[in-house]
């Protein structure tokens, strides 16, 4: 491919790089995903004003997530099995982001581990916990995080099970794959893939196996969730695990605001309105529409954060300008790293930069950090859960 110009021509190289496996595992919903889809196709129902004979020079799309300097809001979200989308994923997603000036958040379900990554790049990054049930094992995680310097920890509420994706079901998906024959006859197509795999050591959950005990199947990520994963994860708990941390955390998958009173009433530094993806809870709303019942009901006092659904600059300024403070974005870039490695994660943040600040721009502001509803136009009704939109 010639010119890159969207993340959607860095979606086409990723699914033709990328083993099918792991493409299926990245671009799913789950059950029907009817989330996975309206969280897309809501953001297109908001509309832009186009503003004009407003003086458009010195821009900046700087702005603070969790008070870290960011060359935009728009930070790497946790992604698990990065390191299967492209060899050595973790590291090389970390470095575009620290060259770029953006938070690189690690998974608990990485490839490379959070020493890998501390040692491969110099800026901190944020660190996402899943809470298992080995309290021993989840307070090393968090040690390890705090030994490598991480800035935040990113508690993940909403997979304490995994919601149904019938594809990585039937794949068998598992890290490293199991070579079935049409696993084979799949990674036959996928040289690159493979030569940069050969070249790794980096092919198993770099922060579980050699550190936890007595797991039945540990290259499988249904397994292991099923098994490991805390299913009695609560808000005494949170509380716990924010003591032992002792840093800033960001509570991510809140899509309800009286969960996110909860969340501030125990005292996140920020929360992530979030549906995972539209990986969980099919059904539920898209993280863009249940954004300003959430920001309502905190009152300005807590960072607010969103992710799910953000495949452009313009979905970064409508999540901005609709409250935010902040965006994640996980398919978005991983679409890079699987098309191209880290000058693909490099690629897609480029992307994203130059649609934010053009739009920007034609809306008629120079920073970021003055976005608002005066932007936006908002269908009727897009502000009530129950409304029909
Ligand atoms: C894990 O984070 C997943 O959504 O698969």
């Amino acid at each position: 491919m010639a010119v890159i110009t969207t993340i959607d021509d860095l979606h086409r190289l990723y699914r033709r790089r990328a083993p099918r496996m792991f493409y299926d595992y990245c671009e799913s919903g789950s059950w029907t995903e009817q989330t996975f889809r309206d969280n897309i196709g809501d953001f297109q129902k908001i509309r832009l004003r186009q503003r004009v004979a407003v003086d458009m020079s010195n821009r900046s799309t700087a702005s603070t997530m969790i008070g870290e300097r960011v060359a935009m809001p728009v930070a790497l979200a946790p992604v698990g099995m990065t390191g299967m989308q492209h060899a050595d994923g973790e590291i090389l997603a970390a470095r575009a982001a620290e060259a770029f000036g953006v938070p690189f958040t690690l998974s608990t379900m990485s490839i490379c581990s959070i020493e890998d990554v501390a040692a491969q790049t110099s800026k901190p990054f944020w660190f996402q916990l899943y809470v298992m049930k080995d309290e021993d094992f989840v307070r090393r995680l968090i040690g390890r995080a705090r030994d490598a310097g991480c800035s935040a920890l990113v508690l993940t509420l909403d997979l304490q099970l995994l919601g149904q994706r019938h594809k990585d079901l039937k794949n068998g998906l598992s890290a490293p794959p199991k070579l079935t024959l049409p696993v084979i006859a799949d990674l036959a197509t996928k040289w690159r893939w493979g030569l940069g795999m050969l070249a790794t050591k980096r092919r198993k959950f770099g922060n579980i196996v050699g550190h936890a005990q007595g797991v039945g199947d540990p290259a499988s990520l249904m397994a292991w969730t099923a098994e490991q994963f805390d299913p009695q994860l609560d808000w005494g708990k949170i509380e716990k695990l924010r003591d032992l941390w002792g840093g800033k955390l960001i509570l991510k998958g809140i899509l309800d605001a009286e969960d996110a009173v909860m969340a501030q009433k125990i005292g996140a530094d920020a929360i992530v309105v979030s549906n995972h993806g539209g990986r969980q809870l099919d059904g539920a709303h898209s993280s863009i529409r249940m954004l300003p019942s959430i920001l309502e009901a905190l009152g300005g006092r807590t960072e607010v954060h969103l992710d799910s659904g953000i495949r452009s600059g313009q979905d970064v300024l409508k999540a901005l300008a609709m409250g935010a403070q902040g965006t994640f974005i996980g398919r978005a870039f991983v679409y890079g790293l699987g098309a191209m490695g880290q000058a693909g994660v490099t690629k897609a943040l480029q992307v994203i930069h130059t649609e934010l600040d053009k739009t920007m721009a034609l809306c008629g502001e120079r920073d970021v950090t003055a976005l608002g509803r005066h932007n936006l136009i908002v269908p009727q009704g897009f502000d009530d859960p129950t409304a029909v939109v």
